[in-house]
């Protein structure tokens, strides 16, 4: 996958130096490439902002520097991803569609944000990370880039270690424990030794299940339960 990503601030991005993305650019699976727009500004003075027409507060990028940022870039049909706290919030749905695509480029945003016509002319997706508003788009787009190439397929390896990921089977994730069996007199659930799959299974989804309903009840609307789900809820 490439991915370009056109920011003023592209230091900001090293620790996509590290761990498992660090690891996909250093095996050749991620191509990331960071471009400072700022180098694209025809201003004397490499301006890449001004005063939004209509008054009020805060400055605007402008289109010249981001257009010719964007054209300099080699592509044939990418996801254009705006940051924005304005946009669809972003979610493991959309990770999951990003990691099938050849070519993500981000765009992001900074001050008030972009002149309208950047969103109108290049973006396919405008994308929130969630419902508060930080400095820059930068963060926004780390958290996404993070989310969506751990799930390109020769990246994670082992497939089934994300296909039980909170929000991949619509449910929060389960607890889970490693050794030793007990802590400081804190223990291990004993299902979890007993070395019975079916009950482990069962103990996990109710676990999902009760997780969901307590901290973020609204999921369990979306999700198809069964005969024995709907039974462990009304419980
Ligand atoms: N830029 C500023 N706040 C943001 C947010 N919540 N999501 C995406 N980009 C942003």
């Amino acid at each position: 996958m490439k991915i370009d990503v056109l920011t003023l601030f592209p230091e900001m991005f090293a620790p996509l130096d590290h761990s498992i993305v660090g690891r996909a650019r250093t095996l050749g699976q991620v191509e990331m490439t960071l471009t400072n727009f700022r180098d694209f500004s025809t201003n004397k003075h490499h301006k890449v902002d001004d005063y939004p027409y209509g008054g009020g507060a805060g400055m605007l990028l402008t289109p010249q520097p981001i257009f010719d940022a964007f054209d300099a870039i080699d592509k044939r049909r990418p996801r254009v991803i705006v940051t924005t706290p304005t946009g669809r919030r972003f979610d493991q749905q959309l990770a999951e569609e990003w990691a099938t695509e050849e070519h993500l480029i981000f765009l992001c945003g900074h001050y008030e944000g972009f002149d309208q016509r950047i969103h109108d002319e290049l973006a396919t997706d405008e994308v929130s990370i969630g419902d508060f508003v930080m400095t820059g788009g930068e963060l926004a787009a780390m958290v996404m880039i993070d989310a969506t190439v751990r799930l390109i397929p020769e990246v994670l390896g082992d497939q089934a270690s994300h296909e039980d990921d909170s929000f991949s089977t619509g449910l929060l994730e389960y607890p889970h424990y490693t050794r030793p069996a007990e802590f400081r007199g804190l223990k291990v659930p004993d299902v979890l030794l007993s070395g019975n799959h079916a009950k482990i299974e069962t103990w996990r989804r109710e676990r999902s299940l009760e997780r969901t309903y307590r901290r973020r009840p609204e999921l369990l609307e979306r999700i198809d339960m069964s005969k024995s789900d709907k039974k462990f809820i009304e419980s």
